[in-house]
């Protein structure tokens, strides 16, 4: 396509609010994440959800060769976290707390929620790739917290209508 405009269409999907997530896993035992947005709960029977990583990230060749990944659904109070996940190198977890969940992977303080999975398949997809993850273990962890939400290229709460 030679008159896409790559940038209006960028805009135009900030449109659709989403909550923020950081994928986990474990690589050679040290723990690897990068922020994410393309997470979406996929089906209930067999339990699926989906993650798109883009093919220019270095953290998640290292969740794929794990088998295994969890997506830690951040709290409104937890930019710090996603704006340390949205970098490429350095120590990511320098001064986060984490234990391992089911999968070896793993999960961060104070998040509102995990997903804990196995690496099911995964689809090519331009220069993303569709992550499909079997649930191993979840848990809504924080009920009071409110989510981390993306919106236009800013951050916000979710305040209700
Ligand atoms: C709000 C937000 C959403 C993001 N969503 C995704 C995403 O869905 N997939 C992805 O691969 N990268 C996403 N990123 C970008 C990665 O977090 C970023 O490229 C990171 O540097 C990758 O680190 P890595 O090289 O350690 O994998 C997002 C970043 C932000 C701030």
């Amino acid at each position: 396509m030679t008159d896409f405009d790559d940038r209006a269409f960028r805009n135009a999907m900030g449109n659709f609010c989403t909550g923020v997530v950081i994928a986990t896993g474990m690589a050679e035992g040290e723990p690897a994440g990068f922020a994410a947005q393309s997470f979406v709960s996929l089906s209930l029977d067999p339990p699926l959800v989906a993650l798109c990583p883009g093919k220019h990230s270095s953290s998640w060749p290292k969740l794929r060769d794990a088998g295994s990944f969890c997506i830690n659904i951040l709290g409104a109070d937890q930019k710090p976290v996603c704006d340390a996940m949205a970098v490429s190198g350095g120590d990511k977890f320098a001064g986060l707390s984490w234990r391992p969940g089911v999968t070896g992977s793993p999960v961060l303080d104070g998040v509102l929620g995990y997903v804990d999975c196995e690496l099911e398949a995964e689809h090519d997809a331009g220069d993303h790739t569709i992550a499909i993850g079997r649930v191993k273990d979840f848990a809504l962890v924080d009920a009071e917290k409110l989510p981390l939400l993306f919106f236009r290229g800013s951050y916000g709460a979710f305040s209700g209508v």
